[in-house]
């Protein structure tokens, strides 16, 4: 809106395009210099005049109702907002549509597959998973927002020469009572202690081959056992995404492409795309300078590749999506890279729309968490810690909360969420529980704790009286939060164009920050007539506020 104004007078002085000049439009790093800054750097040479020349020359020239003020400042035309203006509009727009603010209909009409969590059965649910299913959660919520249609995909990891072994170690060493009464760890065991032996017993790693060989020929017995593996540990995830309030559209997972892969190998070889490279098929992808793709082993059986590949097929039959983004971490590159380029060369033009998300991992004490090095931690152990410190942490500050159990919850969750996305998606970063429950500081218990707090104000402030005007005394008091609730549309914008939740959180603990200094200096329930005017700010920040959380997975109590 007020940008756009801001290109439009800029690009009718200059004779330029508006869509041009609204690019090159800035923010100021400083508050006071104004809310949108147009550099004349570039102009400069066009016109063989000085910046600080031309700048002075529009800054003259140029006025707008919405501007209280537009000024040359070092090369810059800088344009000031009328803050009563621009200040009553926002807050009654924030008030008006609530939740809603925001909202685009951008991707209208539109599907979008997103595949994301992913776990591996008969695994632990790992930190790396944390990451897949709270940043796809965000992304799905936040493409909500701009109006696309959204499946969530649960590719659970259920199938491959792993479950071979896994049937074989339980067939030797398994023990049925053992593994209902603590599913994952057992199962665990029975892989590692496979590996511990296959590594003194060639024959092994033969007999788990077998077995799988088996259970892609539908053996019963096989199959059975690999379906209770299933069951089992479908459930103990389901506990995990149940506390963190995700849910998925499909959990078609691996073993879903069974009988959906041949067609596809077939097709590959009728479009002449498969060689034989060392008894397995494959397809070449040298003129992309890459390895090539894997799709069958020298014994016939199929391989993570060939699964990616028929669902991806799949999804584009089933859903018409226009975008297949895949929330994976970047260890993950190379094989999303050759996904994509297989489906190119087997001719679909859509393979354009497949779009891989990598991220970073969790480290503890500098390195990657490890399933293996047995330094793992579990996730349903994380979160229920976390629910418990915040449930303390209630115990002794607000014992007489109503729902304390319920709210433990949001925040204990909400501060394991926030610690994961407010870090720049494709950047590792240390995991800490510590840090991540504390009041103060970038955290999400902070801006709960803030939106609390607004909606206290809220509650004892009365309901809001006064017309949709909000004074000018007010709106220049209270500018660093309306000038950030101005942006919120930016930012959920840019969060989405990058597929970044992390600008979403960035956002949240600025207005957080900003409200609470204006709460620290003004006294906002002062009976006077501008109480009013106050207690719209404090309405708009705690819609805000709660519809920024939502957009992270995460829940806003009124108390805590
Ligand atoms: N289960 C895999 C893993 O944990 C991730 C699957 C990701 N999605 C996919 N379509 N490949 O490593």
């Amino acid at each position: 809106m007020y940008k756009s104004t801001a290109a439009e007078l800029l690009a009718k002085a200059l004779n330029k395009s508006a869509e041009e000049t609204i690019k090159q439009i800035e923010r100021p790093k400083q508050l006071q210099h104004g809310d949108y800054a147009f550099p004349c750097f570039a102009l400069a040479k066009e016109k063989r005049q000085s910046p600080q020349c031309i700048a002075a020359e529009l800054a003259a020239e140029l006025s707008h109702e919405e501007f209280s003020a537009i000024t040359a400042v070092g090369g810059y035309v800088n344009f000031t907002l009328d803050k009563k203006l621009a200040g009553s509009s926002v807050l009654k727009d924030i008030l008006q549509q609530r939740a809603a603010y925001g909202n685009t209909a951008i991707g209208q009409g539109q599907t979008v597959t997103i595949d994301l969590s992913s776990p591996n059965i008969a695994k632990p649910f790992s930190m790396g998973h944390l990451r897949s299913t709270v940043i796809g959660n965000s992304i799905s919520l936040l493409l909500e927002k701009q109006g696309y249609d959204v499946v969530r995909i649960n590719h659970v990891g259920d199938w491959g020469t792993q479950f071979g072994k896994l049937i074989c170690a339980y067939e030797k060493w398994g023990e049925e009572e053992k593994v209902r009464a603590n599913t994952i760890p057992e199962l665990l065991k029975l892989y590692v202690r496979f590996h511990e032996e296959a590594a003194q017993d060639e024959h092994l790693e033969q007999e788990g081959r077998d077995w799988f060989r088996k259970l892609e020929q539908g053996d019963a017995y096989a199959n059975k056992l690999w379906r209770w593996f299933r069951d089992v540990s479908m459930e103990e995830f389901g506990r995990v995404y149940e506390l963190m309030g995700v849910h998925f559209d499909s959990d078609a997972g691996e073993a879903f492409y069974n009988d959906k892969m041949e067609r596809v190998v077939k097709e590959l070889e009728q479009k002449n795309l498969l060689s034989l490279s060392e008894g397995a098929q494959v397809v070449r992808l040298d003129e992309f300078d890459l390895p090539p793709s894997l799709i069958k082993k020298k014994d016939g059986a199929t391989l993570y590749a060939t699964r990616d590949l028929a669902a991806a097929i799949y999804r584009k039959e089933t859903y018409k999506f226009s975008k297949s983004l895949y929330v994976v971490g970047h260890e993950q590159s190379l094989h999303f890279q050759q996904l994509k380029l297989v489906l190119e060369k087997m001719g679909y033009a859509w393979s354009d729309g497949i779009t891989h998300i990598p991220f970073g991992m969790v480290l503890q004490d500098g390195k990657k968490m490890s399933t293996r090095k047995g330094k793992l931690v579990l996730l349903d152990k994380v979160l229920e810690q976390a629910i418990q410190l915040a449930a303390a942490n209630i115990a002794e500050k607000n014992p007489n909360l109503a729902d304390k159990e319920e709210v433990a919850r949001q925040v204990g969750v909400g501060a394991v969420l926030f610690h994961d996305l407010k870090h720049e998606r494709i950047h590792d970063f240390e995991f800490s529980l510590e840090d991540m429950l504390r009041v103060e500081g970038e955290t999400g218990p902070y801006v709960q704790y803030t939106h609390a707090r607004a909606s206290t104000l809220l509650s004892k402030g009365g309901k809001i009286q006064g017309g949709p005007e909000v004074d000018g005394e007010t709106a220049a008091a209270a500018w660093p939060i309306l000038s950030l609730l101005l942006q919120f549309p930016d930012a959920v914008n840019n969060a989405v164009i990058n597929y970044d939740p992390s600008r979403i959180a960035k956002y949240v603990i600025d207005l957080a920050q900003a409200f609470n200094s204006y709460y620290g200096k003004v006294r906002i329930l002062e009976e006077d007539e501008k109480i009013g005017a106050r207690l719209k700010v404090v309405a708009a920040v705690a819609s805000v506020l709660e519809e920024g959380l939502r957009l992270l997975g995460i829940r806003a109590p009124r108390q805590m």
